[in-house]
Order: structure tokens, then sequence, then C-alpha cells
């Protein structure tokens, strides 16, 4: 059983998140090109080369969509807004755009659900990543130039602003591990995008500050790092990958500075000068996003490269995606979190869910079962003095994943990708009971 909505704290928020290029498309309103279209577009990045171009139709159905938010009892949305829309070269406005996310807010409104807005969930215009995107410090500054421009359009309808979804996934998994767009795997381009993705936010807060934006924070994912024995070796090898995965944003951010540990193998690949920009990457933000799904085990492997690093398969049950269910280490990082850099701060989970292999129709219990069980670790943390504000199902709709395309089932409503039919699945419906207000 899902555990109820008066089973948390008065005023928690319950909510459900999608991004735009996932389920928008890219084929209408005069969106521009970006590099998820290009990444897909060649052959090997994605799975039966799927991209983005019709997604969920969510552009031309969004109504309809946030209908079935309302309907399920949520209390808000957790949506993004897509550069390339807003300005498809990057630099220049297309009206079509701004006039899309206004009617969509209002729309928000309308239906009483509250607007989480993420500015850059990696969909990023064509024409910067010819300039090398996340590579160069350029990118940064042109954020702060989308930034303004959107919330000068819906700013005053928007509950809070999220600069950046998981900037280790726009870094690390994009330029060290290449399996995200733009595909490379070069230490050097990593190095440069773990740093001017954070640049990105902090030029971005700096500029809704001075606009008067209230509520300003960041989405961070984290990973819980397992080692695979007692030796050592290992231990050190999670170590690292902890670092590198959750300590680079949490302490560039709280503390203005980068673990010792990463740095170990990105300082000589750092642009020059990046001290510099310590102070503004850790202004003060008003709450910190945490998406959690699962951990990964990891040993010391002395035949690679720097960190060294080898994922070993965990024996945790798994879902579609081969991710070990362990709702604990959901538990772990919000105590974590507060103890070591919130201390107090809102926090919100703003992204937990799981795939599975749904068709229209089909029991999705296992999925409801992982709603209790993480519903269970957010209000153990809560009993241990985490000042968690609210959980957003991540995601609302089945849509596009990334570099897995579109057969990775995450939605609480199917999508039929050959009609565009929703059909509700029974997490939905078990959702919606745990939400209603008696
Ligand atoms: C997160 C992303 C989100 C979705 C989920 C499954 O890393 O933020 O877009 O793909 O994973």
């Amino acid at each position: 059983m899902i555990p109820s909505r008066a089973s948390f704290p008065e005023g928690f928020l319950f909510g459900a998140a999608t991004a735009a290029y996932q389920i928008e498309g890219t084929a209408f309103g005069g969106c521009g090109s970006t590099h998820w279209d290009t990444f897909s577009a060649t052959p090997g990045n994605v799975k039966r080369a799927e991209g983005g171009s019709i997604a969920c139709d969510h552009y031309n159905r969004w109504p309809a969509d946030l209908d079935l938010l309302r309907e399920a009892g949520f209390d808000a949305y957790r949506f993004s807004a897509s550069w390339a829309r807003v300005m498809p070269d990057g630099v220049t406005v297309n009206p079509e755009g701004l006039d899309f996310y206004e009617r969509l807010v209002d729309g928000m409104g309308a239906r009483g659900l509250r607007p989480f807005l993420t500015l850059y969930h990696w969909d990023l215009p064509s024409a910067l990543a010819d300039q090398g995107g996340w590579i160069n410090r350029d990118t940064a500054l042109r954020f702060g130039d989308y930034t303004e421009t959107l919330l000068a359009r819906i700013g005053d309808r928007v509950e809070t602003v999220a600069t950046v979804n998981e900037p280790w996934c726009v870094a690390w998994l994009s330029h060290f591990l290449g399996a995200h767009a733009p595909g490379l795997r070069d230490i050097r381009a990593a190095a440069r995008a773990m740093h001017h993705i954070l640049l990105a936010h902090g030029v971005a807060v700096e500029r809704m500050r001075a606009m008067g934006q209230k509520n300003l924070g960041i989405v961070l994912n984290f990973d819980h790092a397992t080692p695979a024995s007692d030796d050592p070796k290992d231990v050190q090898a999670a170590a690292v990958q902890d670092a590198i995965f959750n300590r680079w944003f949490t302490e560039g951010i709280f503390r203005g500075a980068y673990p010792a540990e990463v740095l170990e193998g990105l300082e000589p690949h750092l642009p020059a000068g990046w001290q510099d920009d310590m102070a503004r990457i850790s202004q003060p933000i008003d709450w910190l996003g945490v998406n959690y799904y699962t951990r990964h085990i990891h040993a010391h492997d002395p035949a690679k490269a720097w960190p060294h690093d080898r994922d070993v398969p965990g024996p945790l049950e798994k879902t579609q995606m081969g991710w070990e269910i362990y709702p604990e280490g959901l538990k772990g990082f919000l105590t974590r979190i507060e103890r070591d850099y919130t201390r107090g701060l809102p926090i919100y989970i703003t992204e937990n869910g799981m795939a599975n292999d749904d068709a229209a129709g089909s029991d999705d219990a296992i999925r409801s079962d992982f709603i209790a069980r993480h519903f269970a670790a957010a209000q153990a943390a809560i009993a241990e003095g985490v000042n968690l504000k609210g959980f957003f199902y991540w995601s609302l709709l089945d849509n596009y994943e990334w570099a897995e395309g579109y057969q990775k089932r995450f939605g609480l409503v199917h999508v039929n990708y050959e009609t565009l039919e929703r059909t509700p699945k029974p997490s939905y419906h078990a959702l919606k009971r745990a939400l209603a207000r008696n």
C-alpha cells in the first residue's frame, strides 16, 4: 500500500515530473534543432535510432496531460522548458515558444497545479553545440540570456525554478562516458563540462536574483556508490565514484570547492582560472532537488585509466532499466545531504520512479510497490529531521528515455506511440487513492 497523504506532514507536496525533449515533440512550434536530434540521428547512439520529433505530442496534447495530473490529485507539476524552443538558434527568440510555455503555466494555474520549472533538461540548441556546447564557457553566459528571456515572460507564474537538471548527466555521462549527447569520451571535454554546467547554474541564479525571481534551486542526481568488497582499493574506487557523481556538485554548490579525489583526475584539464568562478557557483540557493533511482557497485580496475573503476552487477531485484531497487539509498542520501550540505533548506525529491515493460491495461503492481517503498524511505528521513517538502514521481507519462528510446516505460500513464493514446496504469490509480483528501 502506498502511504497516504495524511501520513506525511501537513503541506507536503506531491507531483509528477516530465522534461520537454522527452514529451513535447520538436516538430512543432518553430522548435530549433538540438544536440539530441543529431546524436539520435547518428547510428549506434540510441536504440532503434529513435529521436524526439513527435515524442508524446505533448506540445498539442498538453491540456489532456494536465487534466491527468489534476485528476490524480497532484499538487504540483515539474516540467522543463526547451531552450531550443524558446531560442531555436540559442540566441534569437521564437515568440511561438514563449507563447507555448505561457499557455502551459496558465493551464497549470487553471487546474490548481503549482508549476515547478526546470530551465535546462538537456535540449541544447545545435547552434551552441556547434560552438563547443558545454566545453565552451560562453554557453554558460548564453544560458543566462535564455533564463532571463523565459522568466521575463512566465517568471511571475512559476512557484520554483531549477536551473539545471542532473549536471552529472550533462557533463560526465555525456562527455566522459559518451552515453548521452554529445557522446564524447574525453577527459578534457568532461572536465570543462563539469565546471561550465555549474557556472551556468551560477550565472542563471545571479540573473534571476537580479530580476527578483524567488525560490531558486538546482536538481542533482544521486547514485549510491557501494564498494564491491572490503578491499581498500574497492572502497577507494567507490569513494572516488561518490565524489565524481555526488560530491563534485554538492561541494561545488554548498562549499565553493571541488573534492580532492576528483581534482586528482580533472584538475589538469579544467579551464584556467576556474577557481575564480567558485563564488558564483556557490551563491546561496533556496532549495535543493534530489533525483534518486538506484545504486551502483564499484571495483578497482587497474587496467583502466583514472578513475580506475569497473561496475559490478548487483544482486537486488532490478527494473526494466536493469537498475537495482534500493530505497535505503534514498533515505541515506536525504539524511546525508541535510547533515552535510542543506542544513534546514527545503529539499524536494524531484525524481524517483521505475521503468517497467508495461502494455496498455497490464498490471504494474511492481511500480506501486516501488512507490510505497520510496515513500516509506522519504518518511523515515523526515522522521530523522530532514526538511523534505515534496515528492515528484518520474514520470507522468511513458516517454523518450534518451539513449534507450521509447521502450523503457517510466510512466504512471501508458502511451501508445502509434495512436498517442494515454491509458492510466494501475499505479496511477493506486497513487490517486493515496493522495485523496478525505
Ligand atoms: C533521469 C532524467 C530523466 C529520466 C530519468 C529516468 O536521469 O533526469 O530525464 O530520463 O532519469
